[in-house]
């Protein structure tokens, strides 16, 4: 897996056994090259490119993640023998599924990877949702449901990785499962961290904790129609960049602090989320969070704020680390698709029939 953030590879190795349950075995991530890291930033910042680098990013990218994949299983003594298949979710350059011609575009080619661990790879996950009506995204929640729902209580899973998602697990089964993009996690804040102290990420939220939020600039942020939109809705880089701060910030045309941007944008992410709970399931008592903004207390802590009597935890508690519950889901994707099972949840993401999700690449050993 590798998200918007753009941190990194996750590479997870689960045990999916026969009851669809998973269990982590080992995990990693492996940050990208610089030069790649910037190439990807630069290419999906701009939207341009010629058709050449195109090609030639998406077979580097397979390269790498062939590498991490082949690295991760060496340090743990496996071998290609030993693994069934690989799920890769593969890097985003552009989401667009509500377009004309909708369509959902990750690089980092299969047939390279297949090829050069010797493993069957999925991928391509996206477009078969999207070809069937729907979003594309988010696919984890259907992995959500059959590792986190519970029976007896209403549960919230919110993965904050670049953008952030989350599905509402309601403890009636006849209530469906929802999940949607609540709009920026990590993105603005990586962003404008970068650009005002040369930081990839704010550790534990700290730049931001020593700020104070704009509560007009807050608002104004809030207006934003993606907020408000009703669902099934995902969402991307495509809108929240830093050209969109920048035009909010224009608008608003007055002077704030760097860091008291910082500390807004936390409240950005947090009110986004803590919204969209309120309105979609106020009756969930427990929230679960995972992705990389787990990590940031000070985010943590102001959406707890937010939830008043609400328990704010992480995936952890429900026995899955929250740095590799988004690789695990891709690792169960695969596994579903290689049993003809379908991937996708309709009611998540507006597709109009559940599908059996992405590309197969066949390992050369399994030529008959
Ligand atoms: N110690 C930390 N403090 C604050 N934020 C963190 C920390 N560790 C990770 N993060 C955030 O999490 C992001 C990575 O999250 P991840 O779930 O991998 O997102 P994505 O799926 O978009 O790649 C980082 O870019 C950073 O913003
Ligand atoms: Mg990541």
């Amino acid at each position: 897996m590798s998200g918007t953030s753009l941190d990194g590879i996750d590479i997870a190795i689960v045990d999916v056994t026969n009851n669809n349950k998973c269990q982590l075995i080992a995990a990693q991530t492996f940050p990208f090259p610089t030069a790649l890291h910037d190439k990807l930033l630069a290419l999906i910042t701009s939207q341009q490119c010629a058709l050449k680098e195109l090609g030639e990013v998406d077979v580097e990218l397979g390269q790498i993640t062939a590498q991490a994949i082949n690295h991760l299983l060496t340090k743990h003594q496996l071998d290609a023998n030993n693994i069934s298949a690989i799920g890769s979710h593969g890097q985003t350059l552009f989401h667009a599924p509500n377009s004309d011609y909708p369509f959902s575009m990750q690089i980092g080619n299969g047939n390279v990877i297949a090829e050069q661990t010797g493993i069957t790879t999925v991928a391509d996950f996206r477009q078969r949702d999207i070809a069937a009506g729907g979003q594309g995204a988010p696919l984890v929640p259907a992995f959500h449901s059959e590792l986190f729902a519970d029976d007896h209580e209403d549960r919230v899973i919110v993965n904050i990785g670049g953008i952030s998602n989350l599905t509402l697990l309601p403890a009636n089964k006849d209530q469906a499962v929802t999940g949607f993009d609540t709009g920026p996690g990590n993105v603005l804040l990586n962003g404008w961290i970068q650009r005002h102290q040369q930081q990839t990420y704010d550790n534990q939220g700290q730049w931001a904790a020593s700020g104070q939020c704009n509560d007009e600039l807050l608002t104004s942020l809030l207006d934003e129609p993606y907020f408000q939109q009703a669902i099934p809705k995902s969402t991307g880089r495509e809108l929240f960049n830093l050209n969109w701060l920048d035009n909010k910030l224009i608008e608003f045309n007055e002077n704030i602090s760097a860091t008291d941007i910082q500390a807004t944008l936390v409240q950005l992410t947090a009110h986004s989320i803590a919204n969209e709970i309120k309105c979609y399931l106020d009756s969930s008592k427990t929230i679960f969070i995972c992705g990389g903004g787990a990590h940031n207390d000070y985010l943590i802590n102001q959406i707890q704020n937010l939830l008043g009597d609400k328990k704010v935890s992480t995936t952890d508690e429900l026995g899955l680390h929250p740095d590799w519950v988004e690789a695990c889901a891709f690792a169960w994707l695969a596994y579903k698709t290689l049993n003809k099972q379908s991937g996708n949840m309709p009611t998540v993401t507006g597709a109009s029939h559940p599908v059996i999700l992405g590309a197969i690449y066949y390992a050369s050993s399994e030529v008959s």
